[in-house]
């Protein structure tokens, strides 16, 4: 389904995103940029951050990449700080860099526990805190990626509902505590996308038809449905919107994830005999 965007909606404006270099963050940051917007993206691996670059500024972008873990807070403030000498400070971020694995709760170490944790939940403090400066001064709003696993029982998915609720009440937190500083904060919870490293880890014990049977709309998601959303939210469109989140997951919250949870079942006593 192709939409023509609002090209101007963006013009002028610079966003920063995290993970922004694939999957669902590349596609936000290609809506973006087809609304008129400049970003800075930052990633673990420069050459995925580099072929992201070439693709977006093909669209008509400025872009400044930067190499960053997101565990790894100085790197963060490192990256911010490479965005605002590119571009000055920013009128939005994507707290977008995630992790997942599939693994009964049982089978997972502290540290791949942690591992999860610190990406999702401490990757997005370190970009929310290192970005605070300088939405203060634009005015700008940041946006949390969160998960159906955060209100909902996925089983192999402990670790990511933790990270993902924790997410959920930094959003809250964060939107009463910087409201007054005029920074907006909003969380964007996409079901599954098309042709993401996310969903295909999901979908290598859980089938692919039982997530679609749990989808009312009855298909995964293109990635620039969930781009649109995030623009939206990013936009002036959205002034006086803040704590709040889109859910769009064409309806799976509606089916819940039983069906998919009775897959994971099944695939895995075949597989202990
Ligand atoms: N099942 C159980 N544990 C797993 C696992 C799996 N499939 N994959 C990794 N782990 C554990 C590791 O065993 C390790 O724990 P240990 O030290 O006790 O052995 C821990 O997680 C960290 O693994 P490591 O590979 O060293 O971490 P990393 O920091 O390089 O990678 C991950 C982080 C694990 C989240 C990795 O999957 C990743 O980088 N993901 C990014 C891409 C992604 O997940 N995209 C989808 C987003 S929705």
């Amino acid at each position: 389904m192709t939409v023509d965007l609002p090209d101007k909606l963006l013009a002028d404006k610079r966003f920063f995103l995290s993970g922004g270099g694939s999957g669902v963050n590349l596609a936000i940051a290609r809506t973006l940029a087809a609304c008129g917007a400049d970003l800075a993206i930052c990633g673990r691996t420069e050459s995925t951050l580099d072929a992201a670059a070439a693709e977006l500024r093909a669209i008509g972008a400025q872009v400044v990449t930067a190499v960053a873990d997101v565990r790894d807070s100085a790197a963060v403030a490192e990256a911010f700080a490479a965005s605002h000498a590119q571009f000055g400070p920013v009128d939005g971020v994507v707290c977008g860099a995630a992790g997942n694995f599939l693994a009964p709760a049982e089978t997972i170490s502290a540290n791949g526990f942690k591992a999860v944790v610190d990406i999702d939940l401490l990757g997005t403090f370190n970009c929310a805190s290192a970005a605070h400066a300088q939405l203060a001064e634009t005015g700008g709003s940041l946006l949390f990626v969160s998960g159906g696993q955060s209100y909902m029982a996925f089983i192999h998915q402990a670790h990511v509902g933790a990270a993902k609720a924790g997410v959920d009440q930094l959003r809250r937190a964060l939107a009463a505590e910087w409201g007054p500083d005029g920074i907006r904060v909003n969380s964007i919870v996409p079901g599954p996308v098309t042709g993401t490293e996310g969903m295909r880890r999901l979908t290598e014990t859980m089938s692919m038809d039982s997530w679609i049977q749990s989808v009312p709309l009855g298909r995964f998601a293109e990635p620039e449905e969930i781009g649109r959303v995030a623009a939206f939210l990013l936009s002036p469109w959205a002034s006086y919107i803040t704590g709040a989140e889109i859910i769009a997951d064409g309806g799976l919250t509606l089916s819940g994830p039983g069906h998919i949870n009775m897959s994971v079942t099944t695939a895995r006593s075949v597989a202990s005999g």
